[in-house]
């Protein structure tokens, strides 16, 4: 066998491979590790009953993230040994059904429509490092005035802060540039050599900013209940009343999905440049451990703790009952201006973010970029265009109307229902129809140990049943109260059905990139057996 991809129809193409272990699982890491670690986990703990969430939490991440971690590796190093990294081509070469390219357009189409909004969130970031390294929101001592800051900067209001949007609009540009240039250095050499240098850097600064949160004491001499200690008290004192709610249970298996990347279609491509002599079964884990390590070692005990020794419980709760970007955006500015060298700490609180976002969001685009030169024939530099300007095409709306709920709209059904949905359909094509004895095949090949037996009967029965209910119950108690918009001022709704019709624009338009490409020839019958 070689590694050499056979798109049909033309000649074979040297395929992509991550060029060390190390990197490989750095990579894997940080796409991975993101914002959802920072700044979702936190509050999604907080508002989910503190520490007893991580019961849900770690339940969902054994029976569905690690071993669905397994099944996107296999998948994906599968499809790479036929030429695809994409889920339509992995799709069709485990189901030879016309349909199973189609099914795949939701491995596209997600992360790409994610990445339209989880752009702008990470501009802001890169915005906040530099306003805290220049001191610019240092002497804004209200909770009111902070938020204004932002609302200013997100031109949600003009005030004084912000007259306008234009510095806001800038840092998106300059992040989508920033994320475009690594895309175009291609797999090894943009988003390998990335995460080699931004790991480390994340994990350095998630560090730093752990020690100073443990060591802070009581800050507040006049309030000498509210210290470290406090916080991390209230980040887990466990609320055992909260286990029986549902919605603890599904917004812990949402975040196990969002945080480690399953169900979206990255994952799969990144592991489509493996070697077919690669662990994986050693590799998806480890990714997965970093992950948590990140999650709750770090995300977990930074943000909350910190804002709670300042200013105490009753604060935090109702900052966190605001949502993440309230948590991570007003509160930590607050912080970083009573600390001492806090314009240093700042820094090093959203350069950490930061890192963390542009390390997925590249992971977020390979899909979109891979498909455009593997199944199109574009070139690498032609694909880095066209995702760049569609990017910066359809990021208007999410920037411009933000207040009227437009990202919010996007991340409900994208970002929560989306990867479901994938991964039920994934996993039951390849546990069902390409058969469970050869996906436990694909998965220990070259592998240095073997998963527990009973990992068959989980993966095959329960998680997808799981994921189907999930899906039922979220619908019916969550989905029809948004689809109703039960809530939304109606100044905002026009703006809401505009995300409704363009999300369904660009599900469209991925199918019928597919179309083409299979019109092209490049899901032809399977002739060939593997390379
Ligand atoms: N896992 C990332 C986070 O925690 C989000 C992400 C999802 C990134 C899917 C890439 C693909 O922020």
């Amino acid at each position: 066998m070689t590694h050499k991809g056979h798109g049909a129809g033309s000649p074979a193409r040297e395929r992509e491979r991550w060029a060390t272990r190390m990197g490989l699982i750095l990579a894997m890491a940080g796409n991975a590790i993101g914002l959802g670690n920072f700044l979702r986990f936190p509050v999604q703990c907080a508002q989910n009953g503190g520490g007893v969430f991580l019961i849900p939490y770690f339940t969902a991440l054994i029976l569905m993230g690690i071993p669905l971690m397994w099944v996107e590796w296999a998948m994906g190093r599968y499809g790479g040994q036929f030429g695809h990294s994409t889920t339509p081509g992995m799709f069709h070469r485990l189901w030879a059904n016309p349909i199973a390219k189609y099914l795949g357009a939701l491995g596209i189409f997600i992360p790409f429509c994610v990445t339209v909004y989880y752009l702008y969130i990470e501009s802001w970031t890169l915005a906040y490092s530099f306003f805290s390294m220049s001191g610019s929101y240092f002497g804004i001592s209200e909770f009111g005035e902070m938020s204004a800051f932002l609302s200013g900067f997100q031109g949600k209001m003009s005030n004084h802060y912000f007259p306008s949007i234009a510095p806001a609009y800038f840092f998106f540009l300059v992040t989508l540039a920033v994320n475009i240039w690594i895309l175009l250095g291609g797999v090894s050499r943009g988003i390998e050599r990335l995460a080699n240098i931004a790991l480390p850097l994340i994990y350095l600064f998630g560090i730093i900013l752990l020690i100073r949160v443990i060591t802070l004491g009581a800050p507040d001499p006049l309030h000498p209940e509210q210290n470290a200690a406090s916080g991390f008290a209230f980040m887990w004192r466990p609320d055992y009343s909260r286990l029986s709610d549902v919605k603890v249970w599904l917004a812990a298996t949402g975040q196990i999905f969002f945080t480690l990347s399953l169900g979206f279609g990255a994952i799969q491509t990144y592991a489509s440049y493996l070697s077919k002599k690669d662990d994986l079964v050693a590799g998806g884990l480890t990714t997965a451990c970093m992950n948590e390590v990140a999650e709750v070692g770090l995300g977990g005990s930074i943000a909350i703790p910190a804002t709670v020794a300042f200013f105490g419980l009753a604060q935090t709760a109702q900052i966190a009952s605001g949502g993440s970007f309230d948590l991570g955006f007003f509160a930590m500015p607050m912080v970083f201006q009573r600390l001492p060298f806090g314009q240093a700490f700042g820094t090093f609180w959203f350069l950490l973010l930061f890192l963390a976002g542009i390390t997925s969001s590249v992971g977020l685009l390979q899909p979109l970029m891979a498909f455009l030169q593997e199944e199109l024939k574009f070139t690498r530099r032609q694909a880095a265009w066209v995702v760049g300007l569609a990017l910066f095409f359809f990021a208007q709306p999410v920037i411009l109307f933000l207040k009227y709920g437009f990202l919010n709209e996007m991340d409900f059904w994208i970002g929560t229902l989306g990867p479901v949905s994938l991964a039920a359909i994934e996993v039951i094509l390849f546990m069902w129809i390409f058969g469970s004895r050869r996906a436990w095949q694909e998965i220990h090949r070259g592998a240095h140990f073997t998963v527990p037996r009973i990992f068959i009967p989980v993966v095959k029965y329960v998680t997808p049943a799981f994921l189907v209910v999930l899906l039922f119950i979220w619908f019916s108690q969550e989905g029809l109260r948004v689809l109703s918009m039960e809530g939304v001022p109606a100044e905002n709704q026009p703006y809401i059905w505009f995300a409704r019709f363009l999300i369904l624009g660009i599900l469209f338009g991925v199918v019928a990139l597919i179309y083409l490409a299979s019109r092209r020839g490049s899901y032809s019958p399977h002739h060939s057996t593997r390379h």
